[in-house]
């Protein structure tokens, strides 16, 4: 005990005359020491930076999702359109039959492996059209996927994470055809999917190979139906991909439309109804964005965990109508709501946007941040039905003072509008991909197909930071964590002191993308019990002693991305699997 006091008092000697050295020497060459640091990463003057990263993704990037263990990202489109940019190889014939009575083949990829390093593409072959579908990761990094269009509308597919792997496919498995629906991993890592086109239902998935008898009817989704009127039965829908986010209680909430509920999947039972977010229709092909907000888990297992959802942009309700009939573009929505899930009695509280969007995509950044990125600004979702594609990443702080949280990125110059995608990657980047506008490939339209795979950079890869940026010493982190137990992370570290409210640990749980709506994405702070010093002097490693999630319904088991983050910049991440 007093030897590690007395080590505490001189680590603390010699870090204090480490600091006035440095105090000195920053003195000495600048005059002054940096304030900058101060300030919010988003509001220091770098508004982030793109990159062109590849020319042809093979397919266009519909759906998207990073894959844990391969450090790879998995891009589909459809089989409908019989085409892509990557012939079906050798090794993967023979060809598709595309037409049972005519014999007509399809000899495309249409999924395929994307290594974000090198930009090289695995061809991946996949018979029931994935058009319009949805997607999720179990508890060992492998992908299921659930129906899409035709054939594939009630299939249930699944993609192991390995190098040879391929596609394995049960045409007949789901009860109800899901084509735009939204599949929800549950805190035991099963899954549900809801809705869908036709379909105001849902199921859970069945184990592999085997058959649903019967879907639960589900009435939000028929009362959130929009049609134009009982005269006109022409059909809108705005209730297609609903938001599903799984609540640290269990429940799970459910966005269609402008309504809302808590919904207990053990019993099928409605817990709570949330107030109507005025202001437009936020889901398909209204086509707003979602995300469960970062929970902020304290220590001390019984600790209530708050959830909040943010909802943001969409169009008016009759949009959609006017896009495809008349080709007239309404203004998309420009305003946000946001909501605490697990309080009785709570309100929606409404902000703006700098600008409006329709078909954006709302990454969670590794520093607990949000990014709004993609879409456009008239419009809606479907084929040719948009205008003025919304260059400008956005932002959104969601611990700054209201109406002081959103800031404008610097603007892209491609067109992302319909079937585009966005994917966080471990180096703290956005991977930017797909936009197809059109029923089938066109590269010569106004908005034409889209190949190019770009990656973003927010304002916290800020080069004048980078000494912020701490490094996770990899080979010291025990990988699988346990519900509930107490892990240590080591960061090598240019600070010979870590303030320990300046530290957070994150696990971030990768989003599969498609549509404006990143299905399963969820971001953690985990409670930080010490920074531990000591062995700075000698090895430049702090220790950071850190609470490990407590159960399945704050965070499901599987694979999360790990990241220190200090003074806003997070560190590179590394994969962690919890079970
Ligand atoms: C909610 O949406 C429905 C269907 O589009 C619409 O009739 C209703 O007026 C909306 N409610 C509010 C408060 O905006």
């Amino acid at each position: 005990m007093q030897s590690k006091q007395k080590q505490k008092q001189r680590h603390n000697t010699m870090v204090t005359i480490y600091k006035l050295l440095c105090f000195l020497s920053l003195l000495f060459v600048s005059g002054y020491a940096d304030e900058s640091l101060n300030v919010p990463i988003g509001l220091t003057n770098f508004n982030g930076q793109w990159e062109l990263v590849s020319e042809n993704s093979g397919v266009s990037a519909m759906h998207a999702i990073l894959l844990p263990k391969l450090n790879k990202v998995l891009m589909y489109d459809a089989t409908v359109w019989r085409t892509s940019k990557i012939p079906l190889p050798p090794e993967k014939m023979p060809c598709r039959i595309a037409n049972e009575e005519t014999g007509e083949l399809d000899c495309w990829c249409h999924s395929v492996l994307y290594d974000y390093e090198t930009a090289k593409l695995t061809a991946l072959k996949i018979e029931h059209d994935t058009w319009c579908s949805s997607g999720g990761l179990t508890v060992d990094g492998n992908l299921v996927g659930t129906g899409g269009n035709g054939k594939g509308a009630n299939t249930v597919r699944y993609l192991s994470t390995c190098e040879k792997c391929d596609w394995r496919e049960y045409p007949a498995s789901l009860a109800d055809p899901r084509w735009y629906s939204t599949q929800v991993t549950l805190p035991d890592g099963g899954f549900m999917v809801f809705g869908g086109r036709g379909a105001l239902s849902y199921e859970y998935i069945p184990t592999e190979g085997q058959t649903n008898k019967n879907p639960t009817f589900f009435p939000l989704l028929q009362q959130t139906r929009d049609l134009l009127n009982a005269q006109t039965p022409f059909v809108i829908e705005n209730n297609l991909y609903p938001f599903v986010h799984l609540s640290p209680d269990g429940n799970l909430f459910i966005f269609s439309n402008n309504r809302s509920i808590l919904l207990d999947p053990k019993t099928n039972t409605v817990v709570r109804e949330f107030p109507v977010l005025p202001g437009g229709s936020r889901n398909y092909p209204a086509s707003g964005m979602s995300v469960l907000l970062p929970l902020r888990l304290k220590l001390g297992s019984l600790k209530k965990t708050n959830a909040e959802v943010l909802v943001c942009g969409g169009a008016p309700w009759d949009s959609f109508y006017y896009a495809e009939t008349q080709k007239k573009f309404l203004p998309a929505l420009q305003d946000c709501g946001r909501i605490q899930i697990n309080e009785p009695n709570s309100v929606w509280k409404t902000e703006k946007m700098p600008s409006p969007r329709v078909m954006g995509d709302m990454m969670i950044l590794p520093n607990a941040d949000v990014l709004m990125l993609n879409g456009a600004k008239i419009g809606t979702s479907a084929w040719n039905d948009a205008e003025d594609p919304n260059f400008a990443p956005v932002l959104y702080m969601p611990k700054g003072l209201r109406g002081q949280r959103f800031k404008e990125l610097a603007p892209s110059t491609i067109p992302r509008m319909y079937h585009s995608s966005a994917v966080m990657l471990p180096d703290g980047k956005v991977l930017v991909a797909g936009s197809n506008t059109h029923d089938g490939y066109d590269f010569n339209a106004k908005y034409p197909t889209e190949l190019r795979v770009e990656k973003f950079s927010p304002p916290y890869l800020d080069p004048s930071l980078a000494g912020l940026r701490q490094q996770i010493v990899d080979e010291l982190l025990d990988k699988v964590m346990s519900y509930d137990k107490q892990l240590s992370v080591k960061v090598r570290s240019n600070e010979p002191i870590l303030n320990k409210n300046e530290v957070k640990v994150t696990m971030y749980a990768p989003a599969f993308t498609t549509h404006g709506i990143s299905m399963n994405q969820r971001l953690l702070i985990l409670g930080l019990v010490d920074v531990d010093s000591n062995a700075w002097i000698q090895s430049r490693v702090h220790n950071l002693i850190v609470k490990a999630p407590r159960s399945g319904e704050v965070a499901p088991p599987g694979y999360y991305l790990l990241s220190v983050v200090y003074k806003g910049v997070p560190s590179a991440s590394i994969w962690v699997q919890i079970k």
